[in-house]
């Protein structure tokens, strides 16, 4: 497999090169677009160190130095490169190439997203366009002409300021864009298409007028409004909490449907998955809301942490996404419930990140090692690394991390930095020694913390002791000791004592005066992204529940009643469910909570989060434990359940965030109804009468769980209302993927085989191959192996379409170390499987190596 090479951290070099401009003039075909690039070079030092370009899939067509065209001996041509010799310390070079866009369905590069033209350039898509030093620290100022046939591409964009536009001969046209900031590459885009456009203006806190674009495809243009709405919000949050205004007189944002990942911010012109751009009532639920408005806000917000300062090198990529991932999340907890967000945040770095690090992919924020960087666009890199980002804000405070960013700024704009960089500014604006803070982006693993506590009454000192360890992980089998902030509180009785203390040795104890022995709420806001044991009875976590003033810690307590009850279910064959779940959900049922809260209160950690919980579980029997829990819930609460489901159902004299929150409520009720018998006619009613998609995809949600005669007929009714709705349909296939019910392998190929199905479309491929190995744990875990089997086939065809795509479907098969022999083996069997296979990516022989290797 080993054909490919890696990369090192420690082999960071500069470029002999700058380039100062990149002219370019693009002229759109679909299977042969000529690209046209004039730079201007400068030789940094005197040195005969030649010029490496890079260029993959390119038709190379000519070169010129100054006025001279260079024949085939005066420069070298590879798969991946074009090298030129002897150049003299200043020129411009002319480069024409020849691309297809309508064949490239790694959409990677320039490709079609059905009738447009559009680019994606992160991380190294540009070289697929161009030869270039195709590298985040060259940057340039570019100038993009865009020549295409005016009736089929009426609308041209590229990036920065459109500056002249003009007719052509054979019906064509062209607008010239020039993007005054210089830039890196991987920020250029260019769209070309027939787009509805939603348009707009912000005034900036010094009073510029911004004009706002949104592009979507004809017929959307309603349901770019919440898109819009959130996009001003992002850009008056980012002036008021940071001081930040946007820098150029136009924004715009495009909307395709064939996208790999969720959005790009690429400068002044962002492309955005149409999924996080188009809602509304009717067709979109309140996390799409939800998530469309994070997005937006994410790509804006990397306006200042991205591009204005950007990254030295790839592997500095946590410097520009977990800073951003953080103010996105900020923006979110602003605009929402703060607890409700902050849970969401841990929930899935709980189930997916942890994960991540305890797999054969485990690595620190910053990766030391890259062969293929489409693979460290990671949880790790933007979650973990968010949370890093998070530990900082928490050490320093509001005040001292904001001084941080000012001078960050101050020092940086403009240029390209490392991670390094970016705490040293933190640790030179607040006068704080963060060296030990570092390891956080050298270290890979989750930390684990062991409390125990020691009352001593005579003298009223209370004390706790924390150990830390992280487990080895792939290439790192030491682990040295971080610097962990602890948010904690003592409660005793009514008074509740807040503290923070910051655990820097392998093991501290900390001590506190009290006149009784406190319960300790531990780790307040998830203060740091470590595993916590911690012994607490029952009676204890109760206790936190009742009277911790931290959400967060009233929540996990709650998820620590549950897990405990689960793995005691998975682990003693037979046990029943114990008083403590009933005493914790009467307290939890009756409690004054808002709706959005209660919601999450009641559900039981998922199958992830378990899995990060138990180690090597059998999933079948994790499985059937969350099953006989939920159940045993269900017929002790059903009264309960009923009342407040009746309750939160009407919900139209409601304010639209109470709304959110009452419909998350009844829905969580109805899963749990839905498990008795008596109830079932509930889901039925439930999606008839509903009018909004959260509502109606919440009741179809528990039909497929507990499959009757009626499912399928719901579910035929849903796609024939929804028939020409591509997003909605993306819904539709994750709901069949996620059939609770053996017809489902044969489910699965019949949805394949249809006209609306196709490898070629990432959001397609995902709702249905990725919701099935990713949510259908019953099934995809099934003992036969048939399950995993299905997955390494789709894997096999998706990587010769588009390997990004094909590499993070595999996910979950290479972290099989999370589950018993029998698991593993059956999974390990199937990854060689893959690795049989002629031809794959580099993508996926970085993975099969690393879940593969000894
Ligand atoms: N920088 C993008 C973000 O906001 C990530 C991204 C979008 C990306 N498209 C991509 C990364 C394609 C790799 C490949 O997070
Ligand atoms: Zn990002």
């Amino acid at each position: 497999m080993s054909e490919f090479t890696a990369r090192y951290l420690a082999d960071y070099q500069p470029s002999p090169y700058s380039i100062n401009t990149i002219d370019l003039t693009i002229e759109l075909d679909e299977h042969a677009t000529k690209v046209r690039s004039i730079l201007s070079i400068t030789k940094k030092e005197e040195s005969d160190e030649p010029l490496v370009l890079d260029g993959e899939h390119l038709i190379l067509v000519s070169v010129s130095l100054g006025q001279q065209s260079l024949s085939p001996d005066a420069y070298q041509l590879t798969e991946q490169s074009l090298t030129i010799f002897n150049l003299p310390s200043e020129f411009t070079l002319t480069v024409e190439t020849e691309v297809d866009p309508a064949n490239n369905t790694a959409l990677e590069g320039l490709y079609k997203s059905g009738d447009a033209f559009c680019t994606q350039c992160e991380a190294e898509g540009f070289r697929r366009i161009t030869y270039y030093l195709d590298r985040p620290d060259v940057m340039a100022i570019f100038t993009t002409k865009v020549i295409a046939d005016r009736a089929k591409f009426p609308q041209l964009l590229a990036n920065g300021n459109p500056v002249e536009r003009g007719e052509l001969n054979n019906n064509k046209h062209f607008v010239t864009w020039h993007d005054p900031h210089p830039k890196p590459c991987y920020l250029f885009a260019l769209v070309a298409g027939d787009f509805d456009l939603l348009s707009d203006q912000y005034k900036t806190a010094s009073g510029r007028e911004v004009l706002l674009e949104i592009f979507v495809d004809k017929g959307n243009k309603a349901k770019a409004e919440h898109a819009m709405a959130s996009l001003k919000h992002s850009m008056k949050w980012d002036e008021d909490v940071f001081g930040l205004e946007y820098d150029l007189d136009i924004y715009m944002i495009v909307a395709v449907d064939f996208f790999n990942m969720g959005a790009m911010e690429n400068k002044g012109l962002n492309v955005f998955n149409s999924k996080y751009v188009l809602a509304d009532r009717e067709s979109a639920t309140d996390t799409d809301f939800f998530n469309i408005e994070a997005v937006i806000a994410h790509e804006y917000f990397h306006n200042w942490t991205g591009n204005r300062v950007t990254c030295r090198d790839w592997f500095q990529l946590s410097l520009k996404e977990g800073l951003t991932v953080f103010r996105d999340q900020q923006f979110s907890a602003d605009m929402h419930s703060a607890d409700v967000t902050r849970i969401q945040n841990v929930k899935l770095l709980r189930a997916q990140q942890f994960a991540e690090d305890a797999g054969p992919m485990s690595h620190p924020i910053r990766p030391e090692k890259v062969m293929e960087m489409n693979n460290f666009y990671t949880l790790t890199v933007y979650e973990k690394g968010a949370e890093v980002i998070r530990m900082l804000h928490t050490l320093l405070g509001q005040n001292g991390f904001r001084k941080g960013m000012d001078l960050y700024f101050d020092r940086f704009d403009g240029m390209a930095v490392t991670c390094d960089d970016f705490v040293t500014a933190m640790a030179d604006a607040n006068n704080r020694d963060l060296t030990l803070f570092k390891r956080w982006y050298s270290q890979s693993g989750t930390p684990e913390l062991t409390v125990t506590q020691h009352f001593e009454s005579a003298s009223q000192q209370f004390t706790l002791n924390i150990e830390q360890m992280t487990p080895a992980t792939g290439n790192q089998l030491e682990k040295l000791a971080l610097h962990i902030p602890i948010k904690l509180e003592l409660i005793v009785g009514e008074e509740v004592q807040t503290q923070l203390v910051e655990l820097t040795n392998q093991s501290q104890q900390f001590q506190f005066a009290c006149e009784q022995e406190p319960t300790v709420a531990f780790l307040c806001d998830f203060s740091a992204p470590v595993k916590v044991n911690y012994e607490q009875s029952t009676a204890a976590l109760l206790t936190i529940i009742e009277s911790s003033q931290n959400n967060f810690c009233v929540w996990d307590a709650g998820q620590k009643i549950m897990a405990k009850e689960i793995e005691q279910l998975v682990l003693l064959a037979g046990s029943q469910p114990s008083r403590d779940i009933e005493r914790m959900f009467n307290a939890v049922i009756t409690a004054d909570y808002d709706a959005a809260f209660k919601a999450l209160m009641l559900t039981l950690p998922s199958f992830d989060e378990m899995t990060a919980h138990i180690s090597k579980v059998d999933p079948q029997k994790l499985i059937s434990a969350i099953e006989k829990l939920s159940t045993f819930i269900s017929s002790t609460f059903s009264a309960e359940f009923l009342s407040l489901y009746k309750q939160h159902s009407e919900v139209e004299h409601l304010s639209s965030s109470q709304q959110v929150g009452s419909r998350a409520l009844a829905n969580t009720c109805l899963r749990y109804l839905v498990k008795l018998t008596e109830h079932h006619s509930l889901v039925a009613q439930r999606y008839l009468q509903a009018t909004d998609m959260t509502t109606k995809l919440g009741a179809l949600q528990c039909s497929i769980k507990q499959v009757n005669d009626e499912t399928l007929s719901l579910l035929n009714d849903f796609e024939q209302q929804w028939h020409a709705d591509t997003l909605v349909m993306d819904k539709w296939f994750s709901l069949n993927a996620n059939l609770n019910d053996e017809l489902i392998f044969e489910r699965l190929e019949q949805l394949m085989a249809r006209d609306d199905f196709a490898l070629t479309n990432p959001n397609r491929a995902r709702s249905l191959i990725g919701a099935f190995a990713m949510q259908n744990n019953k099934y995809f875990h099934e003992s036969s192996g048939k399950g995993y089997q299905f997955l390494a086939q789709q894997i096999i065809e998706m990587d010769r379409i588009n390997p990004q795509v094909a590499s993070r479907l595999i996910t979950p098969l290479i972290q099989f170390e999370a589950f018993n022999e029998v698991h593993q083996s059956l999974m390990i069997s199937q990854l060689q499987f893959i690795a049989s296979q002629d031809n794959l990516s580099r993508d996926l022989v970085e993975k099969l190596e690393a879940a593969l290797k000894e």
